[in-house]
């Protein structure tokens, strides 16, 4: 296990999430904050997983693009810079695919039907069928998407180390088989907080529970005085518990230091009611997350540009991955490709 204070920058990083729309702020605290870190530490390259995004959203890909520009627009609001990372959208490196075609080939299926997220998602998504052959080789594309780039570490939450796991034992059988192309690749656990959503369980979208990064003033606020506090606290002269109180862990992400303090002294006083801390949460967190408005607002403005930025990065994610297949290619005798086969060069 590698954690992020032995910076060796001759090592790669390289991460990904599936790409379905706007982030909120579990994706933030749980994985681009971390990533914005990373930039200055490591040469890095970061992607939307538009192409794992259609493992549950096959029957209706309409919003697979929209939900890529969506959610890239807000890793950018929230810090992600093009100048220092290279940031693409995976369905514009095809070289992806081609690799996982290739690991496909050698990877035996009872690895991939051992993987604990997969039994446990096909369990709780019940309203799609995930009997596909895709779905189960979710890994591999995962595995492919990370060696492509012969990356070192995959910044990754605790629920993507199984995956990482897999890609670790996919990725040896293939050096086993044909010759040391890749490096192992290793999680790079960074300690992030558990975010919980409005009603105490954790933030996700599909529990409809998120503050969304770039939410409007208005929603936010709105959010915040839905959110659950301590249940056993039902009149405002009742002492409070923030140890237990779903709002305080909101008041322990954004709020300083000083603040969290006074909550919880005039909360276990019973000097502050819910309300009124609901109230001064909305205030704190739509101040917290104004930049992030702003940076995203000027930046869909000029969707054009935005579009650039991933075409531009996708096309130096182009240069290293197509090199790594000239090295697979090679390592597999299937070189016989040498002159390239290219697409209307027949006369
Ligand atoms: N599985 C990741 C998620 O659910 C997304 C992902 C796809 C990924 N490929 C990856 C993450 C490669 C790290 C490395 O968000």
């Amino acid at each position: 296990m590698s954690t992020s204070t032995d910076h060796d920058p001759s090592r790669i990083v390289l991460s990904g999430m599936r790409s379905t729309g706007r982030i909120h702020l579990g994706n933030y605290f749980g994985a681009i904050k971390n990533w914005v870190e990373l930039q200055d530490q490591y040469p890095c390259y970061f992607f939307a997983a538009d192409w794992h995004a259609l493992t549950t959203d096959y029957a209706d890909p309409s919003k697979v693009a929209s939900n890529t520009i969506e959610a890239v627009a807000d890793w950018i609001a929230a810090g992600i810079d093009p100048e220092r990372c290279v940031l693409f959208v995976q369905s514009m490196v095809p070289e992806h695919a081609e690799l996982h075609l290739l690991l496909s080939m050698a990877t035996p299926l009872g690895w991939l039907e051992r993987v604990p997220t997969y039994k446990d998602q096909m369990q709780q998504i019940e309203n799609k069928d995930l009997t596909t052959y895709g779905f189960l080789g979710y890994p591999v594309l995962q595995t492919a998407d990370i060696i492509i780039y012969r990356a070192h570490y995959v910044p990754v939450g605790a629920d993507q180390v199984a995956h990482l796991e897999i890609s670790r034992e996919i990725t040896r059988r293939f050096n086993n088989f044909y010759g040391e192309v890749f490096p192992e690749p290793k999680p790079l656990l960074t300690k992030t907080p558990k975010v919980p959503g409005l009603d105490g369980r954790k933030m996700s979208k599909s529990y409809g529970n998120g503050i969304g990064l770039t939410d409007s003033p208005e929603v936010i606020r709105q959010k915040c005085m839905q959110m659950f506090t301590d249940e056993q606290r039902l009149r405002k002269s009742d002492p409070g518990r923030p140890e237990v109180c779903n709002l305080y862990r909101f008041h322990e992400l954004i709020s300083d230091g000083e603040t969290q303090e006074r909550v919880a002294r005039e909360c276990r006083a019973a000097e502050i009611g819910c309300v009124q801390d609901k109230r001064l949460l909305g205030d704190l967190m739509v101040d917290y997350l104004a930049p992030f408005r702003q940076r995203r607002e000027e930046l869909m403005r000029d969707q054009d540009t935005l579009m650039d930025i991933l075409v531009e990065g996708s096309v130096k994610a182009r240069e290293r991955a197509s090199e790594t297949m000239d090295l697979v290619r090679s390592a597999m005798r299937l070189d016989y490709r040498r002159v390239q086969v290219e697409v209307g060069a027949a006369q």
